[in-house]
């Protein structure tokens, strides 16, 4: 096997989707734990507020404590690479997070074990779904009492259309966690609370199903439901399919508690066996195999302004295929120019450091001073191109207004190049330039950030004034259908910098009120 080949075969780059506080800082936490990249959980926590004290990033991102950019994790376990990307959920979410997943082979789908699908969970689940990304389901906090796990999983099955199936399986008495079994390996892990807060590696007792000690140990009820339950899994449930988990439409579901570790490690290891290597990417071309001997990758994300002294940017470079070595030239397709890849950065643990080499599934950071945009394919092999990362639509919309008519120049390029550069969408009222855009971004802290780089980069102290819209669609049909759709009431009509025309909707329920009148409209939430 040549060396790239093994690089490959090591490598599994993932996402982790959730809602907030469904404990994916705990989960990321544990991982790298298990990874030896950390030694005691926490310190990815104490770690990040530790380095925002001396972190040369934005001065915005000290002020709030909170992180701007989304990073990526690179742990190792038992002898493979774990690329984990961070997908901001809090105020930091942003378009930055859909893209993120475009990056990515699989996905860790963590729920709470009270709540099961959220609002955020769904709306990053439609992004995987629709490039059918293989979905791993962690069911997290189960060390406390939650929904029925069977009910659950039927919520799964019901919002989502995807399919549990679960390797581990929680023993529960009557409110008690006791803890799982793991139907693949036919074995009992038992939950023992530790004293230490889960800090370290959880203690299990193992043992299988039928062994007599097993039904003292977890009490008769307990076990009687649990062979009941397994039985109905057997029966009723889901058949496992690689074939259905690789299109995204059956999930390895765990149960398990982040908290305690327990379960963690259990779901790392089978992770390990099932999650893709480094997937073929589509491209002008055709399908690139990560095992291409040329270099080819994509950029996923523009991080602005990691140091305020120089105006650099870092590109978030997903690796495709080939051998990346620091300080080698490649085609910038789009533009025909070759470009030097100096002094890139990876990341470990949060942790910035110099990178030498980088394989397929690796992400690697790119200091650029602007010739690089969202969806910019990169290759030794100038021929081909990715197909680009789509639009995901907005959530929150607001008009720019400038005190200073007469940086309305300034304010336009600055708009169109941060708009270009993925930190926000532009619209206009009406087809072409109007009098004032409106901006849109998925999260709110995009428009922070805009308005920053407004003012430090291109001088223009702008201020904005929200409007009521929550959903957008691009629409496609008849003008006349779609003139007559827009003068409905809390809608309203714009055009995005390609002259698309989208519909923003005051809410949901506007939308799906249009949505079942209309027949000749077409509503895309990403742009067509
Ligand atoms: P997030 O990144 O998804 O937003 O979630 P985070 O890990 O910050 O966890 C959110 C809250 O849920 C935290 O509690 C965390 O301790 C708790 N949590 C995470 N995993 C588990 C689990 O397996 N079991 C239980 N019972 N709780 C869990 P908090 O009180 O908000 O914060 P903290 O003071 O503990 O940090």
């Amino acid at each position: 096997m040549s060396r790239l080949e093994e690089e490959v075969r090591r490598r599994r780059t993932f996402a982790i989707i959730s809602h907030p506080d469904a404990g994916k800082t705990t989960l990321t936490e544990k991982l790298l734990l298990y990874g030896g990249a950390i030694h005691l959980a926490g310190s990815v926590k104490a770690r990040r507020s530790a380095r925002h004290a001396t972190s040369d990033w934005m001065k915005m991102e000290q002020e709030r404590g909170i992180s701007v950019t989304s990073s990526v994790l690179q742990f190792e376990y038992e002898g493979a690479q774990l690329n984990l990307l961070d997908t901001p959920g809090h105020a930091d979410f942003s378009e930055d997070t859909y893209r993120t997943l475009i990056a990515a082979d699989s996905a860790v789908m963590l729920l709470d074990n009270r709540k099961g699908v959220e609002e955020r969970t769904r709306q990053l689940f439609e992004v995987c779904h629709r490039r059918r990304t293989p979905i791993f389901t962690f069911v997290n906090k189960c060390d406390r009492a939650g929904m029925e796990p069977l009910q659950l999983l039927d919520d799964v099955e019901r919002d989502l259309g995807l399919k549990c199936f679960p390797i581990t399986w929680p023993i529960v008495d009557g409110a008690h966690f006791l803890g799982v079994y793991h139907r693949e390996l036919q074995q009992i892990l038992l939950f023992e609370k530790g004293e230490d807060h889960g800090q370290r590696r959880a203690a299990v007792r193992v043992s299988s199903l039928d062994d007599a000690a097993v039904a003292d140990a977890i009490g008769e009820g307990a076990w009687n439901r649990l062979h009941e339950e397994i039985e109905l899994l057997e029966l009723a449930g889901t058949p496992f399919s690689p074939e259905g988990f690789f299109s995204g439409e059956v999930s390895p579901t765990y149960f398990g508690s982040a908290l305690t570790n327990f379960g963690v490690e259990p779901f790392l290891a089978s992770f390990l066996k099932l999650a893709p290597t480094p997937r073929p990417r589509d491209s002008t071309i055709g399908p690139i195999q990560p095992e291409d001997e040329y270099f080819t990758a994509f950029v996923f994300k523009i991080q602005a302004n990691m140091d305020p002294k120089h105006r650099d940017r870092i590109a978030f470079v997903r690796v495709c295929s080939g051998h990346f070595e620091a300080g080698m030239t490649v085609n910038h397709v789009r533009t025909g120019k070759s470009l030097r890849l100096a002094a890139p950065t990876q990341f470990l643990a949060r942790e910035r450091t110099l990178v030498e080499e980088a394989w397929p599934g690796d992400v690697v950071g790119i200091h650029d001073r602007g010739s690089l945009r969202i969806g910019d394919t990169l290759s030794s092999n100038g021929v081909l191109e990715f197909s680009g990362i789509p639009r995901f639509s907005p959530e929150h919309f607001a008009r720019v207004r400038i005190g200073d008519p007469l940086r309305r120049k300034q304010l336009d390029t600055g708009l169109k190049q941060l708009s270009e550069e993925g930190a926000a969408q532009v619209f206009f009222s009406d087809s072409g330039a109007g009098p004032a855009p409106i901006v849109g971004a998925v999260g709110m802290l995009q428009f922070d950030v805009l308005l920053h780089r407004l003012e430090s980069e291109y001088g223009v102290a702008a201020k904005l004034d929200f409007l009521p819209y929550k959903v957008a669609r691009w629409v496609e049909g008849p003008a006349a259908d779609i003139e007559r759709l827009a003068r409905g009431i809390g809608r309203s009509l714009v055009y995005d910098s390609k002259d698309r025309p989208l519909m923003l909707f005051e809410s949901e329920w506007t939308l799906r009120t249009a949505l079942e009148k209309e027949d000749a409209v077409r509503f895309h939430d990403i742009a067509p």
